[in-house]
């Protein structure tokens, strides 16, 4: 039994990644395994919080004593997101949620063209993160976000990660390195994580539980 510091708390975790469908059949995607989000849901109800894990598209068993909402593209997850944290001390945006999707989507499947290209007309879709951040759906709510970064550009993961802390306003950004072996799909993960204002506040590395018992630490802290 591990102890109940999250007894009381309703937390709400999204995982996964969203799938913009481009016509009945087919859709964009990401490869986010959603590993990440199913850990911190389980680690939070191991250490007695009330989670709902909306889950977009995820292969894993659900959590034991966790009431999972399956959805498949950003506006579904919005809305479910949004639904859940009218209730929620806690938010943890750990999903990758798709910033375009299709302008339309076809509703009988896309055809060859013979040769000529196709050319798709994406939209941005709204931040859901950053949208939580402005609203907080209940008073004194935490926003937790996640970026998974590559330097590039000349910045490294850290400016990266750094400035979107600073656009997005989550309260907490759990910044993490991907591509090369890291982050996605693989069982480690190597993270930093940023308060509002791009400070430090804690590093972690090792399994994806054990990131999620720092991010729970340090979200404990918080609220
Ligand atoms: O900008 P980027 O996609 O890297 O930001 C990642 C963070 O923002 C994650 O917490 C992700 O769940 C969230 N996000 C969101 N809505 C979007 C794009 C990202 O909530 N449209």
């Amino acid at each position: 039994q591990r102890p109940q510091d999250l007894a009381g708390k309703h937390v709400v975790v999204s995982a996964g990644g969203t799938r913009e469908p481009l016509d009945p059949v087919r859709y964009l995607g990401n490869r986010s395994s959603g590993r990440q989000g199913y850990a911190l849901a389980r680690t939070a109800q191991a250490r007695g919080a009330h989670v709902t894990l909306v889950a977009a598209n995820v292969s894993l068993p659900a959590p034991d004593g966790v009431e999972v909402v399956p959805v498949e593209t950003t506006e579904q997850l919005r809305d479910a997101v949004r639904a859940a944290a009218k209730d929620a001390d806690v938010v943890v945006m750990a999903a990758a949620v798709a910033d375009f999707r299709p302008a339309t989507s076809a509703t009988s499947k896309i055809k060859k063209s013979g040769g000529d290209p196709l050319v798709l007309r994406l939209v941005q879709n709204p931040d859901i993160l950053a949208e939580l951040a402005a609203e907080r759906l209940r008073p004194g709510q935490l926003v937790v976000g996640f970026a998974a970064e590559t330097g590039d550009d000349g910045a490294s993961v850290l400016e990266h990660g750094r400035a979107k802390a600073l656009r997005k306003r989550a309260d907490l950004l759990v910044v993490n390195a991907v591509g090369a072996g890291r982050g996605f799909g693989t069982a480690d993960n190597d993270v930093t994580i940023l308060d509002r204002d791009a400070q430090v506040v804690a590093t972690a590395s090792g399994s994806k539980d054990a990131v999620a018992d720092r991010v729970w630490d340090v979200v404990l802290a918080h609220v």
